[in-house]
């Protein structure tokens, strides 16, 4: 086991038999036939505000990846604002891509391994005072480029669109993007704003995540007499 992991969490997907877990097959399901082709294989999971789920759906999307065999994941923390990547799967929050951005350490060494075999993560690091500068630099590109011959598939978590620049500079150097949207809660000029910058951008939008769905049973359900 990895020195950095800190402490022990339950690395498993929500309820899983909940529709919960099978919303996050499901997506599974997608990403898999979206990255079969080859060229298809750092994935940005972003959205136009904070709190709409952009994390719990790339580390779900992670967990429900490592049920399958052979297939190698890295999940890279790039929210350099408000990081919770390492928190919520208990392990050290740098060093980490700052670090690794900085030069200040080398690739390999970052890479943590997490309680599943064939999930890896590199945590933020620890916060830098020009994230947006940090991220557009040529090293994200050629680490990037590393990476990819290592793992089936790369996660990036990133901040929201509207607030920062960082994630609009992400998508540029990414294969596609996983745009989440809270359900009852993003706005539609929100929406109609992140999907413009993501097409200035010419950035992939793979699909999106209707995050935070409350399941409505009808009233008639509840007044039914047996
Ligand atoms: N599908 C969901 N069901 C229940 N709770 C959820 C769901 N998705 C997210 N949450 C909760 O909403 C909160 C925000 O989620 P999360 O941290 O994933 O959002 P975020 O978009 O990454 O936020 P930030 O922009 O601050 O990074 C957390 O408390 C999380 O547990
Ligand atoms: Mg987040």
């Amino acid at each position: 086991m990895n020195k950095r992991i800190m402490y022990h969490t339950s690395l498993t997907l929500p309820d899983e038999k909940s529709s919960t877990g099978e919303a996050y097959r499901a997506l599974r399901t997608n990403i898999l036939r979206a990255t079969q082709d080859k060229s298809m294989k750092v994935i940005l999971i972003t959205s136009a505000n904070h709190y709409e789920g952009k994390t719990t759906t790339a580390i779900n999307l992670a967990l429900a990846m490592t049920d399958v065999p052979r297939y190698r994941t890295l999940l890279i923390d790039s929210d350099l604002r408000f990081p919770t990547v390492h928190d919520r799967l208990g392990l050290m929050q740098s060093p980490g891509l700052t670090e690794i951005l900085e030069g200040s350490v080398g690739l390999d060494s970052e890479i943590m391994d997490t309680e599943k075999e064939n999930l890896k993560v590199i945590s933020s690091g620890n916060l830098p005072s020009y994230p947006a500068e940090l991220l557009e630099s040529e090293k994200l590109k050629s680490f990037i480029k590393k990476l990819k011959s290592e793992f089936d598939l790369i996660l990036v978590d990133a901040p929201p669109l509207i607030p920062y620049s960082d994630a609009s500079v992400l998508s540029s150097q990414v294969d596609g993007v996983l745009l989440v949207v809270a359900s009852g809660r993003t706005r539609r000029e929100d929406i109609q704003q992140v999907h413009a910058t993501l097409q200035d951008n010419q950035a992939k939008i793979l699909g999106i995540v209707l995050n935070k769905q409350r399941h409505f049973v009808p009233d008639r359900i509840y007044k039914r007499r047996f």
